[in-house]
């Protein structure tokens, strides 16, 4: 068997074992997430064992971010808002967790104030700049102080990224957080069973 044919005969095979099979997740065995403990907008302490059998709805930011973050929150929330309109029980099962970048600025009671501006059931997640920065890179999102600003006023860069993870913690899909909320809540729908 020559070369050529070789090539010819396995190209689709390769082609084809790329393409995910219809139904399963994007981020199936993607290298995202994993366990943390951190503390909530309440002072609590928080980990991931905590939301085992949960679907857990994931956004890293933070409260002083002037435009991005509200915006994408407030659509997430609009989107699970909306499937619980639709789908109570489906609803249920999505933990929605929004984890800060800033942990200086984020502490518990400016957390507090913040999640409950987008959805009662969101969860706020702070820690020291160590266990954020742990998580952060446990959960593939790149963040980092932007230069300028001064010791209190600053901007964070960071991933825009809105994550859905599975029962056990694995990923599932990126939900899109420029969506409307009718795509979102499709989106959390189509993958949530
Ligand atoms: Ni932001």
């Amino acid at each position: 068997m020559n070369k050529a044919f070789l090539a010819a005969l396995l190209f689709p095979l390769l082609f084809a074992a790329c393409e995910a099979p219809p139904g399963e997740a994007p981020l199936a065995g993607a290298k995202m997430g994993g366990p943390f403990t951190l503390t909530s907008q309440t002072g609590a302490k928080v980990s991931d064992t905590q939301f085992a059998g949960q679907y857990r709805l994931i956004y890293f930011g933070y409260s002083y971010c002037p435009d991005v973050c509200p915006v994408d929150l407030q659509k997430l929330m609009q989107g699970l808002s909306l499937l619980e309109k639709q789908d109570a029980a489906k609803a249920k099962k999505i933990q929605p967790i929004f984890i800060t970048v800033d942990p200086k600025r984020d502490t518990p009671e400016v957390l507090k104030q913040y999640v409950a501006a987008f959805h009662p059931r969101l969860i706020g997640l702070t820690g020291s700049e160590a266990e954020i920065a742990a998580v952060a890179k446990e959960y593939a999102i790149y963040y980092r102080k932007a230069d300028g600003g001064s010791a209190d006023a600053y901007l964070v860069d960071h991933a825009r990224q809105a994550t859905l993870f599975g029962p056990k913690g694995e990923p599932i899909a990126l939900i899109p957080q420029e969506g409307t909320p009718q795509e979102i809540a499709a989106e959390l729908a189509k993958w949530v069973s």
